[in-house]
């Protein structure tokens, strides 16, 4: 059975070397990789998959880092970049972080050294110094949903400072004249432009105050919670936006437990788009997010950047849609009483 020393001596370099190379933990120049390469090749020395990558066989494999796998977001996304990374004939790692920075740097640099060959990231933990980083690693990356734009990565997200302004316009047009809002976690990128399209059309309204904005945390106890608190701080709110649909149930529970009837006393809007809006009772209306074909088109990049088809980054952001169901149906209602 062929070692590492064999590998090693055979090579004309150190076992730390070879170590190295095949980790890639630690600086080899080129010349010693390609020899280490090419010994662990005419050795047949097959460690794990990391040597096929290094002998310049394709994994054929992308990640997907993902920060919350409870929340049906994500699984639906995840669906999409599994159907598009197989229609390609690559296979797919699904990582999971619960939105912890450490967990995602960790992922980060094991793929690296599994030599998988790209990977997609769903986070907002990364400043412009980290995406500068993760721009110069040789591994390709493609940003999905959460990040901040940056000229060096490629990033495909929805139309969120739209689409609130959507939430909000609906929610006027269907007469209701106090719209509060539940912002997402403060932190996240797409919060605050959620946040600011609600900001923008309520701004000027004779009604509108601060403290008509309580932040949740994209769960559905987070809705719930902020929920109770607009309420006791303005018991006349006759409309909400939340910035999830995750919340947006937590919110419907809650109003529920309150005997505070939906959409006749107060009209709710989700954001996201996802299937369970469609079981709620009232059925939620929500601004949907392309969801599958954000994961099928930030697949199809990702591969392309892998093939070398894309050299340029750039950001997309697709179209979001009002879907208007029972929770904001308070004309109709109305007409037919
Ligand atoms: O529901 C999960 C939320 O976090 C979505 O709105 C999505 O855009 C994500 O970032």
């Amino acid at each position: 059975l062929t070692t590492i020393r064999d590998v090693a001596n055979y090579a004309g370099v150190s076992i730390a070397t070879v170590s190295r190379v095949i980790n890639q933990n630690g600086y080899v120049n080129k010349e010693t990789e390609l020899k280490v390469a090419r010994a662990m090749q005419e050795l047949k020395y097959r460690p794990s998959s990391l040597a096929r990558g290094l002998a310049g066989i394709k994994m054929n494999t992308i990640a997907l880092i993902l920060p919350d796998i409870s929340n049906p977001f994500f699984p639906e996304l995840a669906r999409a970049v599994e159907d598009a990374a197989q229609q390609n004939e690559y296979n797919l790692f699904l990582c999971n972080t619960y939105d912890l920075v450490n967990k995602e740097k960790a992922y980060i640099e094991i793929m690296k050294r599994k030599h998988i060959d790209g990977i997609i990231i769903v986070s907002s933990n990364f400043d412009e110094n980290e995406l500068d980083q993760l721009h110069k690693s040789k591994i390709p990356i493609v940003l999905l949903d959460r990040s901040i734009q940056h000229p060096g990565c490629t990033v495909i997200r929805s139309k969120n400072y739209e689409g609130s302004k959507l939430a909000v316009e609906h929610l006027l047009e269907i007469g209701c004249r106090k719209i509060a809002h539940v912002s997402g976690p403060e932190e996240l990128s797409i919060s605050k432009e959620r946040l600011a399209g609600y900001l923008e059309t309520v701004k000027d309204m004779y009604w509108y105050q601060p403290t008509l904005i309580e932040h949740g945390n994209f769960i559905i106890e987070g809705g719930r919670k902020a929920v109770r608190t607009l309420i006791e701080r303005h018991p006349d709110i006759d409309g909400i936006f939340v910035g999830n649909d995750l919340m947006a149930l937590g919110a419907l529970k809650e109003l529920l437990q309150m005997k505070i009837k939906v959409p006749e006393e107060i009209a709710i809007c989700g954001f996201d788009g996802i299937a369970m809006t469609e079981i709620t009772e009232p059925e939620l209306t929500t601004v949907a997010q392309p969801i599958y074909e954000m994961g099928v088109f930030a697949t199809e990049t990702l591969i392309k950047k892998i093939k070398g088809d894309i050299v340029n980054n750039c950001m997309f952001e697709l179209d979001v849609k009002l879907i208007k169901r029972k929770s904001t149906m308070r004309n109709l209602l109305n007409k037919s009483s």
